[in-house]
């Protein structure tokens, strides 16, 4: 019988004629009740009010990842499985492995803005300056400057991006320090403050999808260390990694987190804790752009252990685990990374 609701929810929606046929958080206790009653279901979900009164126009305002043209595209990186190296663990979390990096340990907040791809780029770009100094550079990388400053070459800004372009833009053009809202310490700390994504936490809901910040090529006046192009970073090599579950995990072990994509189902936004694997039933609304910061298994469930930015209130404390092994979402299709 539930089961059925569900249904009828989704299909009423594909053969309707209304572009807002149902508030698109509207199946979310549906989806709830459907994922927490199953005894086989690897993941707990939650109601979050936010999220039931959410439109389609807004879900965008949280996630940010365009498919990619074949321009933007990096070249696959090699990877020999018969090479000689050390075993890959069973569990591996790159907070443990290089302790001293502030960076990895940090949950950003994109806010309402769907910069995910920017994001995901200068938090993975952040971990391996810190991670190839041997831990002693703790640079914080420019969400805002990326997100401004590549607007066009790397999508639409606000309205969402391209992986791929946020890294050749890091290459070429370079990209600022910069922290968290607030943070006038650093060049260009993010503009937009946090915000709570679909939970209720500490902050105020998000809101309607924020317009992209103008590009300005100088530091906040507060910041006295550099001018902007002394401090800018730049990436030498960028790549992409193949499907290869092994292959990801060797490029982790040896330089650290990587940017991954998914495509994101209404289900993940209901996600509390656990391994998540997507409904089938449920269809893509967009695409998501992360890092994954390791690997472990939970019972027979192998995962990813990736570090969203929705900030500490969503999720498990801002991290959430996905199914690994199976190209879940297209999770392990679309990893980019680079070397400082
Ligand atoms: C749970 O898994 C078992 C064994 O694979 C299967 O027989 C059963 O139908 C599943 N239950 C539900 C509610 O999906
Ligand atoms: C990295 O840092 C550790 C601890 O400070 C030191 O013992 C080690 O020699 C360093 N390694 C390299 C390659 O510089």
């Amino acid at each position: 019988m539930r089961k059925s609701i569900l249904s009828i929810l989704i299909l009423g929606c594909l053969f309707s004629t209304s572009a807002n046929c149902f508030k698109f958080g509207e199946m979310s206790p549906f989806i709830v009740f459907e994922v927490n009653s199953n005894p086989n279901s690897t993941w707990k979900a939650a109601r979050y009010p936010h999220f039931e009164k959410m439109t389609r126009e807004q879900l965008l305002g949280h996630l940010g990842s365009l498919d990619e043209p074949d321009w933007v595209k990096l070249p696959t990186k090699e990877f020999d499985p018969n090479a000689n190296a050390d075993p890959i663990p069973e569990f591996f979390d790159a907070r443990e492995q290089w302790p001293n990096c502030q960076s990895i340990k940090l949950i950003r907040d994109q806010s309402t803005c769907g910069s995910c791809w920017a994001f995901a780029a200068t938090e993975t770009f952040s971990d391996r300056i810190c991670i190839a100094s041997n831990q002693t550079l703790q640079t914080s990388i420019s969400s805002e400057d990326l997100l401004e400053c590549c607007a066009d070459y790397c999508g639409m800004g606000c309205k969402g991006g391209y992986p791929s372009a946020a890294w050749g833009y890091m290459k070429r053009q370079g990209v600022s320090t910069g922290g968290l809202y607030g943070d006038d310490t650093s060049c260009k700390p993010y503009i937009f403050p946090p915000c709570d994504h679909h939970v209720t936490g500490q902050y105020q809901p998000c809101g309607p999808i924020q317009p992209t910040p103008q590009c300005v090529k100088e530091c906040n006046s507060e910041y006295t260390q550099n001018t902007y192009e002394k401090d800018l970073h730049f990436a030498s090599q960028t790549y992409s990694i193949k499907q290869n579950v092994q292959a990801i995990q060797r490029e982790i072990m040896a330089h650290g987190p990587v940017q991954a994509s998914f495509k994101v189902a209404a289900d993940f936004l209901t996600y509390k804790s656990g391994v998540y694997i997507r409904n089938p039933k449920l269809k893509y609304e967009g695409g998501h752009s992360v890092k994954i910061i390791g690997w472990g298994k939970e019972g027979n469930t192998p995962y990813w252990l990736i570090a969203n930015s929705w900030n500490e209130d969503w999720g498990e404390k801002g991290l959430f685990r996905m199914l690994r092994g199976r190209n879940e979402c297209g999770i392990e299709a679309q990893i980019v990374a680079g070397l400082p």
